[in-house]
């Protein structure tokens, strides 16, 4: 399959305002073990990444943790290269769209579509923040929706009845970001001609299956309801590249995000000896995009039509893939079922097997893959440790006990041998065709008839009578080879793993024609553990570790959209009257620890506690829902006033509260407080 073609393949770019989460994961793992696979057949590909920095969440982000955009997009490269690494996404370069490669790409781009006759400009209304002096994206509008009437609705569409339609619409619309109402406001806007378009994306589309049949489907129907010409400017202010010529208009974000992909592409040629140009548009180089159903319209019309119209190659391929759910739900904050890449390194879980358990759901259909925490330990658990795992086990503690570690130095019986490398082509042909969850069943049904090998000879027996251990040795010999072979086909998958079985088996990076030949008279190192187990407690471990993310976002978020003006102002409130250490001593706090925390039904405020402070439980009431996720809170430690008089609330009597810090308004979030290590229910606060 090595086709000798140069071959750029990317992943989306990520923006660069929160942390990668398990569904980028998804995405980067799909392309990652089609590179590894692409570059262990002796292609030459070039993988590409980067953070998409522009636009204006970047921008209000930024402002409201008071540091620059530039701080915040360099804190989280660098929280976004770490955690690609975690997970073994082995992307020759990983950069960023702020970038001067990028600027410039962006302005050659720009500079071609409009020689091209390709760029237009028009006023159009969009509703303006006069406190804040910003035209407002659709997202910072919110207002009561015009059809079904309920009341905070977001400015494109309505979350209650589903209707579409534009900010203006909205009745009583008010500006997310200063809470003003917006007001209607002309301005001069750039497009691209995307009108002019079609018949170029009709023929690009026809040729060459460059998408999967459910992308076709989409793609025919956007052609068939005519092409608007797309509005690539952006007014001040804005983080991003100024429009040449002008000096208070702005790249929209998605015009410089698939450039990026360009930009990065550039700054790696320049420091691997590589002419650009010459990369992009050579014929025999392949340039193939993977990225998630959401973002279908940006890379099938405008990107191949921009490319085109300035002057270079469009892509080969377009790989959709669909969105990662989880126990069958979709991910989302509000429902607690969001994980972030860091959770899953922190829970302990090796990322290798999250990475061989998405690879068996894979197939190359625009479908939707489930993270489905039982099967997956089940499934980690019975096939890499019970069955793949185990072959080397087996087999090298007789070759350790009985021949030094070494190898025969041949194999008189090859069946099984020849029996697995024969399927090497249709592997082979599965990775290729993005279909790895056929590729592992093969691999695992190769796998179970290793075993059963193992079963019918009985090396345990032969060990027993010295007059077999010649046979036992040439039987150890092919299950090694029988294993190498196995994690030659599994190395896609699962490289880290990979690569400590290397050292395991004294040998050099295996390489996909290695299939072709045999470890005879060789000797390998003594076995040491390559996998762990794993079970539910490191899988609940991972949801409390998201659930404990999901809060501390809540409480940014609150932050975000209510406090962007206020961060820098706050009033501070006078210090309180003088007390005296008697006056304080009144106060019995005690630590506690929260055993559960639930939503009050009926009350939007509150969060129900229940507190131990060593010798008994309390029941409190606390006002602090809109700044925490209640299981979020469970099982941690906190401070109480435990000698406050009973109260009772409309819903049970209230035992004492939970103390916290927080501004009078409120509006910068609520913080309880939490001790240090070490701290036991029921001790006093002194
Ligand atoms: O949807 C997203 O997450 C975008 N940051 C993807 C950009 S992909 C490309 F066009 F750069
Ligand atoms: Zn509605």
């Amino acid at each position: 399959m090595n086709h000798n073609k140069n071959l750029i393949v990317t992943c989306a770019l990520v923006y660069a305002n929160s942390d990668l989460h398990l569904g980028h994961i998804l995405e980067q793992v799909q392309a990652d073990i089609w590179v590894r696979f692409q570059k262990m057949q002796g292609n030459t590909c070039h993988f590409i990444c980067a953070d998409d920095t522009h636009g204006t969440p970047i921008m209000l982000k930024a402002e409201q943790l008071n540091i620059t955009p530039e701080q915040l997009i360099a804190q989280v490269h660098d929280r976004h290269v770490s955690d690609i690494k975690a997970f073994d996404i082995n992307f020759d370069h990983y950069y960023t769209t702020n970038s001067p490669e990028c600027q410039e790409l962006v302005y050659d781009v720009y500079n071609k579509l409009k020689q091209n006759n390709k760029i237009t400009t028009r006023k159009i209304h969009q509703l303006f923040d006069t406190e804040k002096q910003m035209f407002l994206p659709d997202r910072y509008v919110k207002g009561t929706c015009p059809k079904c009437k309920t009341p905070d609705q977001y400015g494109d569409n309505c979350e209650s009845c589903g209707a579409t339609y534009t900010p203006s619409d909205l009745i009583e619309p008010y500006s997310v970001i200063s809470g003003v109402k917006p007001v209607l406001r002309e301005s001069e806007h750039y497009f691209f001609k995307l009108g002019e378009c079609e018949d170029f994306l009709k023929n690009w589309l026809n040729a060459d299956n460059r998408l999967q049949q459910e992308a076709v489907n989409k793609m025919q129907e956007w052609l068939n309801g005519g092409l608007q010409d797309w509005d690539i400017s952006r007014d001040k202010p804005y983080f991003g590249f100024l429009i040449p010529e002008t000096t208070n208009k702005y790249f929209y974000v998605w015009l410089d995000a698939p450039v990026g992909y360009m930009g990065t592409l550039l700054n790696y040629c320049k420091t691997h000896n590589l002419d650009f140009n010459q990369l992009w548009n050579n014929e025999n180089t392949d340039i193939y995009h993977f990225f998630g159903k959401d973002i279908l319209y940006f890379h099938a019309l405008f990107w191949p039509a921009i490319l085109n119209y300035s002057g270079y190659k469009a892509p080969t391929k377009l790989f959709v893939h669909g969105f990662l759910t989880l126990n069958g739900q979709k991910m989302s904050k509000s429902r607690g079922t969001f994980i972030n890449a860091r959770n899953l390194i922190d829970s302990g879980i090796s990322t290798n097997l999250f990475r061989y358990y998405i690879a068996s759901k894979l197939t190359n259909k625009v479908e939707d893959v489930d993270f489905t925490l039982d099967d997956f330990v089940a499934k980690v658990n019975s096939e890499l440790v019970g069955k793949y795992i185990n072959i080397a086990a087996r087999s090298s503690s007789f070759l350790n006990k009985i021949f030094d570690n070494n190898l025969a130095s041949d194999m008189t019986d090859q069946t099984l041998l020849t029996h697995i490398s024969n399927e090497a082509d249709s592997i082979a042909w599965y990775y290729q065709d993005r279909e790895y969850a056929k590729a592992l069943r093969l691999i695992m049904s190769l796998v179970d008839e290793v075993n059963t090998y193992v079963d019918n000879v009985k090396p345990w027996l032969l060990a027993k009578n010295i007059e077999q251990h010649s046979e036992l040795h040439q039987v150890c010999t092919v299950l090694i080879n029988a294993f190498r072979y196995l994690s030659i086909y599994l190395k896609p998958v699962t490289p880290s793993l990979a690569s400590d079985i290397e050292k395991f088996l004294n040998i050099k990076p295996l390489q996909w024609n290695d299939i072709n030949t045999t470890l005879l008279a060789h000797k390998i190192n003594p076995y040491t553990h390559l996998i762990t187990r794993i079970d539910t407690t490191m899988t609940d471990n991972l949801m409390n570790l998201a659930k404990e993310d999901i809060s501390k976002q809540n409480i940014s978020a609150n932050t975000i959209t209510n406090n962007t003006d206020n961060v820098n102002k706050v009033e501070y409130e006078p210090i309180a009257e003088t007390i005296n250490i008697d006056d304080f001593s009144k106060l019995d706090l005690r630590i506690a620890k929260i055993i559960d925390a639930k939503a009050v039904e009926g009350a939007d405020k509150l969060i129900q506690l229940t507190l131990d402070i060593g010798n008994e439980t309390r029941n409190v009431f606390a006002g602090i829902k809109a700044a925490y996720n209640p299981e979020s809170l469970i099982g941690k430690h906190t401070v109480m006033v435990a000698n406050l008089a009973p109260r009772k609330m409309k819903f049970r009597i209230s035992e004492g509260m939970v103390v916290a810090g927080g501004f009078e308004d409120k509006k910068s979030g609520l913080y309880i407080l939490e001790p240090h290590d070490g701290a036991k229910p029921g001790m006093r606060v002194r």
